[in-house]
């Protein structure tokens, strides 16, 4: 017996031309996040024709396949969504936010440097991610942390905001300096981008 699911291949998103031009952050930089995402964008239609190809009447030593296959999905598809938010906010000025997600940074941490702060301070902390997400639940904005692609996401909260600590995205440019990069990242936020899928999500101040 196969799995009963159909799934589509698809292909990496081009990156806006924007993103070629951020201040601080190197083309270099840019290609090793878009070769690891097009890794990322491969893996998972790799491993979703794997899947379909899983025989869930063989014997037991099916449920570890299952098992390492699905724990490798997550690890590209949090590759792919962490990235798509990472590239489409960038390319922008920076500066404070206004509209809605300025009043919604203001409503729950009291500043915009508070904000930055918190979040600079959890990109610090964390291995891979930061996010700043808009939790369902809570009601309320808070900066999440990440160490790898799929750790740690918190359900029913969606991420407006993500900051990619990995190394790879500092270290041609900073070296060791990651709290340079990530006034660097603050920068080149483009937070129409943010506002337009604040607004799209249905998040009200
Ligand atoms: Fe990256």
């Amino acid at each position: 017996m196969a799995l009963a699911y159909t799934y589509e291949e698809i292909t990496a998103r081009e990156l806006k031309p924007a993103f070629h031009e951020l201040e601080g952050i190197s083309r270099e930089t840019i290609d090793a996040h878009y070769k690891l995402y097009q890794g990322y964008v491969n893996k998972r239609n790799e491993i979703l024709g794997k899947l379909a190809g899983v025989d869930l009447s063989s014997a037991n030593q099916v449920y570890s396949e299952l098992r390492a296959l699905k724990v490798e999905l997550s690890f590209a598809l949090g590759g792919i969504k962490n990235h798509e938010i990472y590239f489409e906010h960038l390319g922008g000025s920076g500066g404070d936010p206004v509209g809605l997600f300025g009043d919604l940074v203001k409503r729950d941490f009291g500043t915009v440097s508070d904000w930055k702060a918190d979040l600079k301070a959890t990109g610090m902390g964390g291995r891979g991610w930061a996010w700043t997400a808009y939790d369902w639940d809570e009601g309320r904005l808070f900066n999440y942390i990440g160490d790898a692609q799929n750790t740690f996401p918190v359900w029913n909260a969606t991420p407006l905001v993500a900051l990619d600590v990995y190394e790879h995205a500092y270290f041609i440019d900073f070296g060791t300096d990651r709290g340079a990069y990530i006034d660097a990242f603050f920068n080149n936020l483009d937070y129409d981008v943010v506002n337009d899928w604040a607004q799209r999500y249905g998040v009200r101040a």
